[in-house]
C-alpha cells in the first residue's frame, strides 16, 4: 500500500505565521506539523510516501524528509499547483499510485490513541473498497458528517452540512483500493469548486463498497484549524510526553520499533539532534526497544 499527505493550501486562517511558510511545517510542540501524519502513515505500515504541496513549500519537505532513508522510508514529492480539493491528491498522485491501493492522509490532521495502530493495520490490509472513520465532535458543521440508521449503517455522508445528521465527523484519514483514481478523475467540481472527498465517499457508498469505522472515546484527533486549536494540540502532545515519557510521532522511534532501521541509524539521528529532548530520547528508545525484526 502507498501513502499520500496532502500538505498544501493557502493556510489563510492561521496569517500572520503562514504568510511566508506551510502550515503543516509549523510546530506542535516539538516537531513540525507533518510528523504527525507521516507518523500514522508509518503506524500503518506504509514505507512509500508521497507528500504533495504547493509550488511556494514543496522544497521546505523535501529539506525536511529528503528521501527518507533516515528513517527508512522512501518519501518521494509532487506538487499541486492550485488547491483544486483532497481528491485531486488521487490525479497528481497517479503515477505514483500506479496499480496499489492507497492511504490518504491530511497534512493538518494529528491522530492519537490506544489501539489506533490495531486499526490502521487492518484498514491497510483490506484489498477492496474504502476504509473512512467517524469521530464524534462537538462542531460537525465544519467537516464531513456521516449518518447512520438504527443498525449502524451508512446512510449518507454530506460535506460541511448547515444541519448535521449527527455528530460523527469525518477525519482526514482514508484508505482506498486501486478505483479510487477512476473515481477522483470523474468527481465534479463542488459549488465552492472543489473536487471533495466526500464526493469519492458517496461514490463508494452508493457502490455498497465503503466501510466507515468509529473512533471511541480514547482516541485523539486534534484540530489545528487556528492558533487556539494550534495551542490546545501542542499542551495535549506535551502533557502526554512529558507523564508517559513516551513520544508521540516520533518517527525515528517508529522506524526503529518496526525494524525499519537499525540501532546504528537510530543513533547516528540521535546524534544529530542530541541537543534537544527529542534527541536524548531517541538515545533512551536505543537502549530500551528492541525492534521488531524486519
Ligand atoms: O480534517 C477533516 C476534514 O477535511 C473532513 O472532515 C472534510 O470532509 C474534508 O473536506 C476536509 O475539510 P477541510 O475544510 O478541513 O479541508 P481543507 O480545505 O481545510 O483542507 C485540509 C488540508 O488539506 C489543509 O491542510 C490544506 C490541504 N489541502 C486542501 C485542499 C482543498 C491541500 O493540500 N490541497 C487542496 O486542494
Amino acid at each position: 500500500m502507498k501513502g499520500i499527505i496532502l500538505a498544501g493550501g493557502a493556510g489563510t486562517r492561521l496569517y500572520p505565521s503562514t504568510i511566508a511558510v506551510s502550515k503543516q511545517i509549523l510546530t506542535v510542540y516539538d516537531k513540525p506539523m507533518i510528523y504527525y501524519p507521516m507518523s500514522t502513515l508509518m503506524l500503518a505500515g506504509i514505507r512509500e510516501v508521497l507528500v504533495i504541496s504547493t509550488p511556494r513549500d514543496i522544497d521546505s519537505f523535501k529539506n525536511l524528509f529528503g528521501d527518507g532513508s533516515q528513517i527508512g522510508m522512501d518519501i518521494s514529492y509532487a506538487v499541486q499547483e492550485k488547491p483544486r480539493g483532497l481528491a485531486d491528491a488521487f490525479i497528481v498522485g497517479a503515477s505514483f499510485i500506479g496499480n496499489d491501493h492507497v492511504c490518504l492522509v491530511l497534512g493538518d490532521n494529528i491522530f492519537y490513541g490506544y489501539a489506533f495502530t490495531e486499526r490502521l493495520r487492518s484498514a491497510a490490509a483490506r484489498k477492496d473498497g474504502a476504509t473512512i472513520f467517524g469521530y464524534h465532535v462537538s462542531n460537525p458543521r465544519d467537516f464531513g458528517v456521516v449518518e447512520f440508521d438504527g443498525q449502524g449503517n451508512v446512510l449518507s455522508i454530506e460535506e460541511k452540512p448547515q444541519n448535521p445528521k449527527s455528530s460523527y465527523a469525518v477525519p482526514g484519514l482514508y484508505f482506498y483500493d486501486n478505483q479510487v483514481v477512476d473515481i477522483a478523475r470523474q468527481v465534479k467540481p463542488s459549488a465552492r469548486g472543489e473536487i471533495e472527498i466526500t464526493a469519492v465517499n458517496n461514490v463508494y457508498l452508493a457502490a455498497g463498497k465503503l466501510k466507515v469505522e468509529l473512533f471511541g472515546r480514547g482516541m485523539a484527533w486534534l484540530d489545528t484549524g487556528n492558533h487556539r486549536s494550534m495551542l490546545a494540540a501542542a499542551n495535549f502532545v506535551e502533557a502526554v510526553q512529558t507523564r508517559q515519557g513516551l513520544y508521540i510521532a516520533c518517527l525515528e522511534e517508529i522506524a526503529y520499533r518496526n525494524g525499519w532501521i537499525d540501532k546504528q541509524a537510530l543513533l547516528s539521528q540521535a546524534d544529530r539532534l542530541k541537543t534537544t529532548e527529542y534527541g536524548q530520547y531517541l538515545y533512551q528508545v536505543a537502549e530500551m526497544v528492541k525492534p521488531r525484526q524486519p
